[in-house]
């Protein structure tokens, strides 16, 4: 039986924090180590110009995400990894796709409705500061997806629909063209933690409230220091359900962890303390990776050469699937016309 593909994409627009790595990384790092699939992950460089003009942070992002993957042990043997933009396949098959997909998809986009909506609620005109980019992302993604026939994408509920997307595109084509792409499923993991930010809400760059991932072991600390508490003093016994604190202490805690922690708080563990511990957690889950991480930072060329060979690995997929589907819609040599 022919292995599944797993296809997941990041795109390079900031410094990776402790809810990508939980929430993404990790898990996505321990699925691409089981037998049965061909797990695909690359760097959403194309992707990230859709929100970033500043090519120093694309670049520079492009980098460090690189780096936390192959510091966190991903496997390039096993997995393919690559960088979006080193795969040209993707962007002609962007086209093909483009010509086939109804406007009307699209402008159905969550994240292309919200950017209208924000305008219409400024009394700006509905289009206003809208690239063609943002517009069309979702098709980009499709091309992205489709090029290798993934079955699985592991992606946040945030790209669900844009999974619903791909598929509803992948059966035009089909339709109109021939059995050429798998439909692809979103694979959303419940048990797979959103991890909250220093003050309780989702951990995410733009809300300011997010730990990166690589900071040294004394920032580390003080990041987790400020994880916001209550004035509940020590010896007065706490809650775990709403504590942000425990929820980041869970991420990283294994079951016995977990019941302990639960135990001290029933106890009355001071804040103090339970922060402490939680720094101590997340730092010896790092700290190895930690020194990978900084030693491949400083050695650009080295992973440079590793998204080579993972773009030369794609190609072996992409370069003879673009040529069947440019010649599934009419691209094809004018040689062997039968005339
Ligand atoms: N749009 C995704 C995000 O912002 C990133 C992404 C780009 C992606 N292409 C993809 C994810 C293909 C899964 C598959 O999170």
């Amino acid at each position: 039986m022919s292995k599944r593909t797993v296809l997941t994409g990041i795109t390079t627009t900031g410094t990776p924090h402790l809810g990508n790595y939980v929430g993404a990384i990790k898990p996505a790092i321990q699925a691409s180590r089981g037998d049965g699939i061909q797990s695909c992950y690359f760097l959403a460089d194309y992707h990230a110009l859709i929100k970033c003009r500043d090519p120093e942070i694309v670049q520079r992002s492009t980098l460090e995400i690189a780096a936390t993957w192959l510091a966190l042990g991903l496997d390039t043997d096993k997995a393919i990894f690559y960088r979006q933009s080193d795969i040209p396949e993707i962007s002609e098959l962007t086209w093909l796709l483009t010509c086939i997909t109804a406007k009307g998809l699209m402008n159905r986009a969550h994240a292309y409705k919200a950017a209208v909506q924000e305008n219409l609620e400024k009394g700006e005109d509905a289009d206003f500061g809208i690239a063609m980019g943002l517009f069309s992302y979702p098709i980009l993604m499709a091309a992205d997806i489709l090029m290798f026939n993934a079955n699985d994408v592991p992606v946040g509920r945030d790209q669900v629909q844009h999974l619903e997307m791909a598929r509803d595109i992948a059966q035009r084509f089909n339709h109109h063209f021939g059995q050429h792409f798998v439909l692809p499923e979103a694979v959303v993991d419940d048990k797979v933690s959103v991890l909250p930010g220093q003050d309780g809400r989702k951990m995410s760059k733009s809300y300011n409230n997010s730990i990166p991932l690589w900071l040294p072991e004394k920032k580390l600390r003080k990041a987790i220091m400020k994880i916001v508490t209550n004035s509940l003093e020590p010896g007065e016994p706490k809650q775990t359900e709403d504590s942000t604190l425990y929820a980041i202490y869970s991420a990283f805690a294994s079951a016995e962890q977990r019941e302990a922690m639960k135990q001290a708080y029933a106890d009355g563990i001071g804040w103090g303390d339970a922060k402490q511990q939680c720094f101590e957690l997340i730092n010896s889950e790092l700290a190895e990776a930690r020194s990978r991480y900084e030693e491949l930072m400083s050695n650009p060329v080295k992973i440079e050469s590793v998204l080579q060979q993972g773009a030369e690995r794609a190609r072996e997929i992409t370069i003879p699937f673009i040529k069947q589907l440019r010649s599934a819609v009419g691209i094809r040599s004018l040689a062997n016309i039968k005339v």
